[in-house]
């Protein structure tokens, strides 16, 4: 097999949560790392971990020219999902991902390793970000850069840890989208990194797309369940009928493109199944052994006392 070592990867999004974790994993078993993102105080916890870093803006052509020189391969998990306005998802991605592929066919970097997500409906989703997202892969697709999209499920730190375990420990109701049993399959993001580590060691994986997913497919109303006996305190719900979704996902669009973008994450949520069952071959492939959303809430959250 060919070698990674001592081959500089560019690490797009370095800042973020998935990034991050890519970032120090790739640090610590001594791959050379260039952190790229915006956000200063974050990129330098990765310097002190001996990353090169670059504070710059993927709208910056030139910061995206430069911060590729000498680049063997890129692994990319930027996006803006909570951006609005000039920070809208809608305004950014595609430029920016405009720039990382022509920075990347000048330098001719060997692959572009690009998170992007399972089952988000493509070019006729009903939620704007899952849109541009389809728009991105498009064109990495067509880069004329060899390419991996790893397509994970959804984060269990987003929707297990933030979205209903924040609201059981502050005593808050839990929402839930439409009667909460539509059912999806969890993965965690230590899990992700994994993956893109084992991706970014194999250089013969080009061109293909990757779906990752964990061993556990529930409903929001179960995850919830769990969550309660994990903390021992029982959680109110309350449910957010799917009629009301759709509708908030387009009323809402003229006074609040964050608040329309949530109605329509939880209307597609609340209408789509995302019960991906065959996450085991990739896992062997890989040899990753994802954690289940039983060992995720055991080791998330305390006891309350
Ligand atoms: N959450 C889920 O359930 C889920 C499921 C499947 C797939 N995914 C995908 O996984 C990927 C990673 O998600 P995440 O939660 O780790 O994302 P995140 O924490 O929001 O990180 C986003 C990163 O993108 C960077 N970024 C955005 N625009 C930029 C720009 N113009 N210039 C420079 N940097 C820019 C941010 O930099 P700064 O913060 O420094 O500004 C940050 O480092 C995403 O593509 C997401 O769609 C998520």
């Amino acid at each position: 097999m060919m070698s990674t070592a001592g081959k500089r990867i560019l690490v797009i999004g370095a800042t973020g949560q998935l990034g991050g974790a890519v970032a120090r994993r790739l640090l610590g078993t001594g791959h050379l790392v260039r952190a790229l993102g915006r956000n200063p105080q974050k990129l330098a916890a990765l310097e002190a971990l001996g990353a090169e870093i670059t504070a710059g803006d993927l709208l910056d052509a030139n910061c995206v020219m430069n911060v590729c020189a000498d680049v063997d391969q890129i692994l990319t998990t930027a996006n803006n999902a909570m951006g609005t306005g000039a920070a809208s998802p809608n305004r950014v991605d595609l430029r920016a991902y405009k720039n990382v592929c022509r920075a990347a066919r000048e330098h001719r970097i060997s692959r572009i390793v690009h998170v992007s997500a399972q089952d988000t409906g493509g070019a006729s989703s009903p939620v704007d970000f899952f849109r541009v997202k389809h728009q991105v892969d498009e064109l990495i697709c067509g880069s004329r850069v060899p390419w991996v999209l790893l397509a994970p499920t959804v984060f269990m730190e987003t929707w297990i840890e933030t979205l209903i375990g924040d609201a059981v420990r502050k005593g808050k109701p839990v929402m839930l989208f439409g009667d909460g049993t539509s059912r999806a399959n969890f993965i965690a993001i230590d899990d992700v990194a994994e993956f893109a580590l084992r991706i970014l060691d194999d250089p013969t994986i080009t061109n293909e797309v990757i779906d990752v997913g964990g061993p556990s497919v529930c409903s929001f109303a179960e995850v919830t369940t769990l969550i309660e006996r994990r903390l021992g305190a029982p959680a109110k719900r309350r449910h957010m009928p799917v009629p009301l979704l759709r509708a908030g996902s387009v009323v809402l669009r003229p006074f609040s493109e964050i608040g329309a973008r949530l109605m329509a994450m939880g209307y597609f949520t609340a209408t789509s199944t995302n019960a991906f069952t065959n996450w085991q071959p990739a896992a062997q492939r890989f040899g990753v052994q994802p954690i289940t959303v039983e060992q995720f809430i055991e080791k998330t959250f305390a006891v309350l006392s």
